[in-house]
């Protein structure tokens, strides 16, 4: 059995999403925007996060796939489900559980802006610099874990543990 380390308690969650929010409402303070998760990773951050924001949201999903091996992204991405609102001259801020190599990020990127959105920005719950290919930094960042594969809070290892309220370094 995978031993399960503690890496961000329940309570450094919750702090960090409020704190968060508070720089999210901030920054798009007057304007509405649109809250794009990225499926499945971010359903839980999203929930939280978007019941701390003080400005008006529309929700919304988006998912992504990437071919070939599984624990690290190929560099090939496919959108497997598109956004449901019309993005065009809107404000975008795409929620994700986590950003590694970033290859995930910056194809979302890019894939949203031929849309013609008035922006684009990011917000990653956990950021984990040890993988990075891709010269992308979120803007908006909650935790940063230098190194292990974390699940929990929406994480998964093969479907598993999203369901736990923290974060946990999976060990083999
Ligand atoms: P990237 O494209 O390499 O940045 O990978 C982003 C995606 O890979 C995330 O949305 C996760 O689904 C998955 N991922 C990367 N690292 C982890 C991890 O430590 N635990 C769980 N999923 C991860
Ligand atoms: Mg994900």
């Amino acid at each position: 059995m995978p031993e399960l380390v503690p890496v961000v308690s329940e309570k450094q969650i919750e702090e960090r999403v409020e704190a968060l929010a508070d720089e999210i409402s901030n920054y798009y303070k007057g304007r509405e925007l649109v809250l794009l998760g990225v499926l499945k990773g971010s359903f839980i951050f999203m929930a939280d996060l978007a019941r701390k924001l003080k400005i008006p949201v529309q929700i919304d999903f988006i998912a992504a796939s990437s071919y070939g091996n599984s624990s690290i992204s190929s560099g090939t991405i496919m959108v497997t489900k598109h956004p449901d609102i019309d993005i065009k001259g809107r404000d975008v801020l795409i929620i994700e559980d986590i950003i590694d190599s970033g290859t995930t990020l910056s194809y979302l990127v890019e894939y949203l802006l031929s849309m013609e959105p008035a922006s684009v920005k990011t917000c990653a719950l956990i950021d984990k610099p040890e993988r990075r290919q891709k010269n992308i930094k979120t803007d908006f960042a909650g935790h940063v874990v230098k190194e292990g594969f974390l699940v929990g809070y929406g994480l998964d290892y093969a479907e598993n543990y999203r369901y736990l309220p923290a974060i946990y370094h999976l060990k083999f």
